[in-house]
């Protein structure tokens, strides 16, 4: 029998912090040849008519950022400006290259990219820890997205968790991982965790983002009772990391990212799974990220049901 590649240690701290550091998970051949793809990526694809800025969620609440080319990212490869690179009427400033204005590479990457999906798919390591993780009975593979953070454009990511974007009931199942592709520091804007996090409220979701009725997407409250939570920074932790890193990243852990103040880009990639609905979790319908009727994208990671 092979050695373990999570020790008790790693999988106590994972239960209790609501993430894992990975240092040097993937080989250095490995994240040249993502990064590298990721960068070939850039230089070659055409800026759609539809200009899509990206955010999360910021005081603008409920920003409107559902347009068809984001809803339909799912089963594509598409991508999306920094807020900073678009004028108010849609067009890309001059200040920043073409490539060095793209916020995020999303959200099909896993299955239609050949190299993503290779190291996505095909991959015994990722297999191996996921089975080892012990969340998921059955995961499906359903979104991904290569994250650029490019020097002094590469906006924040406000404080959230993954389960809000990836909603399944009775559970949230979502977790994350995460694969720097290039050095993460404070200056460039690495990941901050508020430990522990994922526990509050029971592990239950606050918030959801959902397509809404007439068109677009928004946050739809699930705990009406529970007021709405006040972060004290203070206490989220810095996870600064190494090319080659994995974090793993818990649905309902608390995390941010800084914008990037420095002079060196801050590639990542990050995919996500959820439990299957043969075990129990319903990806919910009214969800932002949908499969297109007729085309793959919730792939199952495991070749066999287990
Ligand atoms: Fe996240």
């Amino acid at each position: 029998m092979s050695t373990p590649m999570l020790t008790p240690e790693q999988l106590e701290k994972f239960d209790r912090d609501g993430y894992l550091v990975l240092p040097s998970f993937v080989s250095p051949v490995e994240t040249t040849t993502l990064l590298e793809q990721a960068r070939s990526l850039l230089e070659n694809f055409t800026i759609p008519e539809s200009m899509t800025r990206f955010t999360t969620k910021d005081s603008e609440k409920d920003k409107h950022v559902g347009d068809k080319y984001f809803l339909e990212s799912g089963s594509d490869i598409r991508f999306f400006f920094e807020e900073g690179a678009v004028s108010p009427e849609g067009k890309l400033l001059p200040t920043y290259s073409k490539s060095n204005s793209i916020n995020k590479i999303g959200h099909g990457l896993h299955y239609l990219d050949p190299v993503y999906r290779n190291f996505t798919l095909d991959n015994p390591r990722l297999k191996t820890l996921a089975r080892e993780l012990g969340v998921h009975k059955d995961p499906q593979v359903l979104q991904s997205m290569i994250i650029c953070k490019n020097p002094k454009i590469g906006g924040k990511v406000p404080i959230h968790n993954d389960s809000t974007f990836l909603y399944t009931h009775p559970e949230p199942t979502a977790v994350g991982f995460w694969f720097a592709l290039e050095p993460c520091t404070l200056t460039n804007g690495c990941l901050w965790f508020l430990p522990g996090s994922h526990k509050l409220n029971s592990g239950r979701i606050r918030e959801r983002f959902v397509r809404l009725p007439d068109g677009g997407t928004g946050f739809e409250t699930l705990l009406l009772d529970e007021p709405e939570p006040v972060w004290d920074e203070s206490k989220f932790v810095a996870e600064p990391c190494e090319e080659g890193t994995l974090v793993l990243i818990h649905g309902s852990v608390i995390h941010k990212s800084e914008a990037n103040r420095g002079d060196q880009s801050r590639f990542i990639y990050t995919f996500h799974m959820i439990e299957s609905p043969e075990h129990g979790a319903i990806y919910d319908e009214k969800n932002w990220l949908q499969p297109e009727p007729g085309k793959e994208g919730f792939e199952r990671l495991f070749d066999e049901r287990s």
